[in-house]
């Protein structure tokens, strides 16, 4: 596939089937994850992966208590698409049925420049969810789990640094429409 049609093509999915991925195709998506830029060449990204049925059933355990925070966040956001909180809600508590679920943290607490730290594994992601979608395989980037950091990072990442997002990965029989992009967001000197 070329770059431009993964950058273009690929969408937030929030629902999957029960087809799971690959072992092979998880490997290559997680490789592509390590090969992003990073800042001073820290590669400060602990990803934890979700795939076992205990761990799913632990993290879905776990984001049923993120619904409260999230909700009120959306009801502001979304005060006139009622169906999209819906939808996420729905989302987020089962996480789309995702049978592999990637949970991002930070490899230490501190940094010296922890912004830089952030961005390295937000690039890092980028390359993940644009891989998956390279292979046919769907993604979300979703940052609601922070309403549960603690509890996440205390399950699956004690010691680590903190939770910055979660990528679920999956096969799905749903073609979600783009979002329009906004204008007047860069500028040319
Ligand atoms: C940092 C970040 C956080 C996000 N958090 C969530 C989330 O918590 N729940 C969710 O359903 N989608 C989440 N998304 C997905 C966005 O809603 C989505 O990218 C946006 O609406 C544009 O749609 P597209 O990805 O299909 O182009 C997040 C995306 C990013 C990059």
């Amino acid at each position: 596939m070329e770059l431009k049609d993964a950058v273009y093509g690929r969408r937030s999915v929030r629902k999957y089937n029960d087809q799971k991925i690959s072992d092979e195709d998880l490997q290559e998506i997680l490789d592509a994850g390590l090969w992003a830029p990073s800042a001073v060449n820290l590669q400060p990204w602990y990803f934890v992966v979700c795939r076992s049925d205990k761990a799913l059933k632990k993290l879905n355990e776990i984001m049923g208590g993120s619904i409260f925070g999230l909700t009120k966040i959306l009801n502001s956001r979304f005060k006139s698409n009622p169906e999209v909180i819906d939808e996420t809600v729905n989302f987020v508590k089962s996480m789309g049925n995702s049978s592999t679920v990637i949970l991002t943290f930070l490899q230490q607490e501190e940094y010296d420049e922890y912004t830089a730290a952030v961005e390295s594994a937000a690039a890092a992601m980028q390359n993940i969810v644009l891989t998956a979608y390279s292979k046919g395989i769907s993604s979300c980037w979703l940052t609601a789990p922070l309403h549960v950091e603690d509890e996440l990072r205390a399950e699956f990442a004690p010691g680590k640094g903190h939770l910055l997002a979660a990528v679920t990965l999956g096969y799905s029989d749903i073609k979600p429409k783009a979002p329009r992009r906004k204008d007047g967001r860069y500028i040319i000197l």
